[in-house]
């Protein structure tokens, strides 16, 4: 784990050439859908993995087929995820896939084009969210707009700030401070942290619309 100065509660992913092997392929304009599907489900895995590090545990003690007594520790409380429809859904499996049976909600938000603004069309969350570690997921965090809409909902909920970890593969510089002024108790777990938005709003260098890329229109 990493975490970087000068932005507190961001966590950025070790940066190996590894990981960094993956971001050039989904960054690559010429990458096809099926790798850029790939190996952004490899990076969102490290993402999941990385989170579930920051969750409280109690220490426990079993005994081996060995008969040997080891001492380690179980994880304490529930988590769920909440994906922001529609690229965030790309990031459930992830966490299905290390987390069986999780719990995943849904908001979605889309453009206001009277006002330009977000605005919240639909959420679906578990009823016992308030008692739940939330990992909100959106694989682009931007100017920050639709994250801070999300975690409103969530703390409406009765989820505290500091149960929120907010996963995302990419990050611009404002969208933390934007994020992080409204909201500076939510971990940001992320594997990048881009230069700035050009005049659309897009991260640069970024990687261009992650939802058409994943899904493809
Ligand atoms: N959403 C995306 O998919 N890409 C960006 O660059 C910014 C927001």
């Amino acid at each position: 784990m990493t975490t970087t100065e000068p932005f507190r509660n961001v966590v950025l992913l070790p940066q190996t050439n590894q990981l960094l092997g993956l971001y050039t392929i989904i960054r690559d304009r010429l990458t096809k859908r099926p790798d850029f599907i790939f190996y952004s489900d490899r990076i969102i895995r490290l993402l999941v993995e990385e989170g579930l590090n920051h969750l409280p545990v109690a220490p426990l003690t079993v005994s081996t087929e060995t008969n040997q007594v080891f001492q380690g520790v179980s994880f304490l409380g529930k988590i769920c995820g909440v994906s922001i429809i529609r690229a965030g859904e790309s990031m459930e499996q992830g966490l299905r896939d290390c987390c069986r049976s999780v719990r995943i909600g849904k908001i979605l938000i889309q453009r206001d084009e009277e006002t330009a603004k977000p605005k919240l069309f639909y959420e679906k969350l578990p009823d016992d969210i308030a008692n739940r570690y939330v990992f909100l997921l959106d694989p682009m965090l931007a100017t920050g707009g639709s994250a801070i809409m999300a975690t409103d909902v969530l703390l409406n909920r009765g989820v505290k700030e500091e149960r929120i970890f907010f996963l995302n593969l990419i990050c611009s510089k404002e969208g933390i401070d934007a994020y992080h002024s409204a909201y500076p108790n939510v971990k940001i777990v992320t594997g990048a942290i881009d230069k700035g938005l050009d005049e659309k709003k897009y991260l640069i260098p970024g990687l261009g619309d992650f939802g058409d890329r994943y899904y493809a229109l």
